[in-house]
């Protein structure tokens, strides 16, 4: 029953913004993510931030059994399966009631990845994703996705670099960074595929300069395509 004094428009909430950000590993997706979470709670907008696969209790311990390097042997099929099922969580405990309740959801990759690594890297092809995605997310797709895109080489020394830094104490290539240049050839091309498909959803910015330049490119790419458009916020 309705609280009284309160009315009907003002109980039904405007539903949140769902924006994801994608690209290779290091390409600075994580970092910018939370520079744009942090403009847009200066305006005033509710924002919850959140990653994949991981982003719950379940979907974190699915996250350890996909990225170890132990698990060597998994087959590209129960890999999809299982990015899919941390997906599912996510969006039954994290993301759609928080677009429900009118937050804006800012997640660190989406199905575009999957699409991109196993459909492409592991060449398990787009339709076995996208048919996954339609029975396993209910339909859900971002407002919005940036596609933060970056050379090949540079990402695979990065996780190079990184993995050198850290070996001594503690190994931690994980199942991902271990792939081939070739590997990952095939992610960015899928990628750049998906934002040609998709130019209404996807928008692709240049992750090569610094930091403090992609950020404010970022920004003006939110506000117009998703803010501009608001009567107000
Ligand atoms: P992570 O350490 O989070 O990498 P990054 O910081 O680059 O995002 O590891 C996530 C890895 O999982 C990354 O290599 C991409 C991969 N991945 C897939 O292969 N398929 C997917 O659907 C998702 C969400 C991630």
């Amino acid at each position: 029953m309705m609280a009284r004094g309160q009315s009907p428009v003002a109980k039904a909430k405007m539903r949140g913004k769902f924006i994801t950000f994608e690209g290779l590993d290091g390409c600075g997706k994580s970092t910018q993510l939370e520079k744009l979470a942090a403009v847009l709670r200066v305006r005033g907008i509710d924002v919850v931030t959140t990653r994949e696969p991981g982003g719950t209790i379940i979907g974190e311990r699915i996250r350890a059994v996909l990225l170890d390097s132990r698990t060597a042997g998994l087959d590209p099929h129960a890999e999809m399966a299982l990015m899919f099922a941390a997906r599912a969580q996510l969006i039954a405990e994290v993301i759609g009631p928080a677009l429900q309740d009118g937050q804006w959801v800012l997640c660190d990759r989406f199905t575009d990845s999957t699409e991109a690594y196993q459909g492409g890297g592991r060449q398990l092809g787009s339709d076995a994703v996208l048919q996954l995605h339609r029975s396993l997310c209910r339909g859900l797709w971002p407002d919005l996705t940036l596609l933060m895109d970056s050379d090949v080489s540079s990402s695979v020394s990065r996780a190079r670099r990184r993995n050198l830094t850290t070996a001594e104490e503690m190994p931690n290539e994980n199942r991902f960074e271990k792939e081939s240049y070739a590997f990952f050839t095939r992610v960015r091309d899928a990628f750049l595929e998906i934002a040609r498909r998709e130019p209404q959803r996807v928008v692709l910015v240049d992750a090569r300069p610094k930091l403090e330049i992609v950020h404010p490119q970022i920004v003006r790419v939110v506000f117009e395509r998703l803010i501009a458009k608001r009567v107000r916020i």
